[in-house]
């Protein structure tokens, strides 16, 4: 079993990367919109921001570390034989690259707008940079709206891979699940 990336396909690494991130993805997206319900006397008010944020900057680095991976790996070869497909896969991928980390950095200056750090997990402080009086009202605009953009590119990212699998039967799937030999 392959830890690297080969021509063929996606190694061990690239895949648990892939739907470990793609799990905590989902995670967070689920408390998000769970938290902000919340009230001053909920049990979990604060204890459910704090989680989001620290997993959230967890994920930041966690995402960061896999797309260094991306880059100097071997890319598993195209497989479709139209150019537009894959320039279309290749955009797709790295949109989501793109939304994921405004995501993160409007999360980050929600946060840190009235220029507190951000303690994650109790184990150390993030520093605030920017801060302003409106900061926190936009980023957290823009956070939600590129929460529900992200889930929308993924839905249609689901979608492109489960056309593979089950109408063009070739192994774009299969790939991303089991690691080349
Ligand atoms: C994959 C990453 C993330 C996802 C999917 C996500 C998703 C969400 C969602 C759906 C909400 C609720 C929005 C609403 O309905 O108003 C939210 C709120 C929030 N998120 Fe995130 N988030 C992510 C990362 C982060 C990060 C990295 C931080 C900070 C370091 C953060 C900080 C916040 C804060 C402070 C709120 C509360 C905003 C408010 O009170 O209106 N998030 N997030
Ligand atoms: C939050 C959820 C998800 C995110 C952010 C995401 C992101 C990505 C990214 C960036 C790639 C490009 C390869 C890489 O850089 O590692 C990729 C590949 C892939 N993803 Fe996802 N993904 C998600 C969920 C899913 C789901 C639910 C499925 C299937 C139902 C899926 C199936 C695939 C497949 C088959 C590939 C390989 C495509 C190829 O070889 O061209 N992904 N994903």
């Amino acid at each position: 079993m392959r830890l690297q990336n080969t021509q063929d396909g996606y190694g061990l690494i690239s895949i648990l990367l892939h739907w470990l991130s793609a799990l905590a993805i989902f995670g967070m997206f689920g408390l998000g919109l769970y938290m902000v319900e919340l009230t001053y006397y909920d049990a979990w008010y604060k204890g459910s921001l704090d989680l989001h944020k620290s997993a959230g900057l967890t994920l930041a680095f966690v995402i960061l570390l896999r797309f260094v991976w991306r880059v100097i790996n071997t890319k598993p070869k195209d497989l479709s034989d139209k150019a537009i497909e894959n320039l279309a896969a290749h955009g797709a991928h790295m949109a989501l690259y793109l939304v994921m980390a405004a995501l993160f950095f409007s999360g980050y200056l929600i946060s840190t707008a009235e220029g507190h750090g951000i303690e994650v997990f109790g184990l150390f402080t993030v520093p605030a940079t920017l801060t302003g009086d409106n900061q926190e009202d936009i980023a957290g605009e823009i956070h939600e709206w590129l929460a529900w953009g992200l889930m929308a590119l993924v839905a249609l990212h689901a979608l492109a891979a489960l056309k593979h699998h089950f109408i063009n039967r070739d192994a774009t799937l299969k790939r991303m699940v089991k690691p080349g030999e």
